[in-house]
């Protein structure tokens, strides 16, 4: 059995294409249809209800498309959400939970960091998750406001004194702590993990959440039998909220797309 229905993935921008890349890496026969919310970024900062309310919108635009799956490619809705999702008519697979995994698998020393939204920090998500695997584990946890507008704007140069320095000051507990893990809690981050390494250091381990959650995709598609049959060559679909001045070129970097992206926008209050 196959399901050639496309995997629908959203994020509250462009931060989501770092997890939109390892899926397709991974399953380059599938459809994709990427929904940014690039009028409404960045969700990390704002309450839970409005982020609950927002993560609600934006999967009924992806069920007006007709995916088979749904992956929230945004730790802070990851976080945040959860209710709601339980009665979606497709699967539903967030990002916290496999990087979690994967965090602790990695640590020598059980110090890990969680770098992420304020929103995410707040939930205490991953913080819970890993002492539940891990209970003497140290976390040692920032929540970052100024990364993503930094990583929307394309700012992401580990030249760019700018950035380097916003990096550091965020990294400053880890550095102290002595972390051997950190978890890039945001899907925003991974485009900064060559700063994030020279603050850091080569020997602590980053774990981008998109590549934990594109094996977990995979998985789940595997075990319901609806993986692409492969006939005919993928689509790839974008859409956004708003045209934002950087969005094409950011959107290109992080997806690490040669080519032109066709991006369409969306009214998503009306969907
Ligand atoms: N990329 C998102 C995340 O993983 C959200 C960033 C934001 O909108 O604040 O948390």
């Amino acid at each position: 059995m196959s399901d050639n229905r496309a995997i629908g993935i959203f994020d509250s921008g462009l931060g989501g294409l770092t997890v939109a890349k390892e899926i397709v890496k991974l399953l380059p026969e599938e459809n994709i249809v990427y929904f940014g919310d690039t009028g409404r970024v960045p969700y990390g900062t704002r309450s839970h209800d409005t982020i609950k309310k927002y993560a609600a919108q934006d999967e009924r635009f992806l069920l007006s498309k007709d995916v088979k799956i749904i992956v929230a490619a945004c730790g802070t809705v990851s976080s945040v959400a959860g209710e709601n999702e339980k009665s979606l008519p497709v699967p539903f697979v967030e990002v916290v939970s496999h990087s979690v995994r994967a965090a602790v698998k990695a640590t020598k020393n059980k110090k890990i960091g969680v770098l992420a939204t304020p929103a995410t920090i707040k939930s205490g998500s991953h913080k819970r998750q890993i002492l539940e695997i891990m209970p003497d584990a140290v976390v040692v946890e920032n929540s970052a406001n100024l990364l993503v507008p930094l990583v929307e704007a394309g700012w992401i140069d580990e030249k760019d004194s700018v950035v380097l320095e916003t990096v550091r000051r965020y990294l400053e507990p880890m550095k102290e702590q002595g972390v051997d893990t950190l978890i890039l809690g945001c899907t925003h981050f991974p485009v900064l993990a060559p700063v994030i390494s020279k603050v850091l250091g080569e020997g602590v381990t980053l774990i981008n959440m998109g590549a934990s959650t594109a094996y977990a995709v995979k998985e789940l598609l595997e075990k319901n039998d609806a993986l692409n049959d492969g006939c005919k060559a993928p689509e790839k679909l974008f859409f956004v909220s708003d045209k934002t001045q950087t969005f094409k070129e950011t959107a290109a970097v992080l997806l690490g797309e040669r080519e032109e992206l066709i991006i369409e926008q969306v009214d998503i209050n009306r969907v």
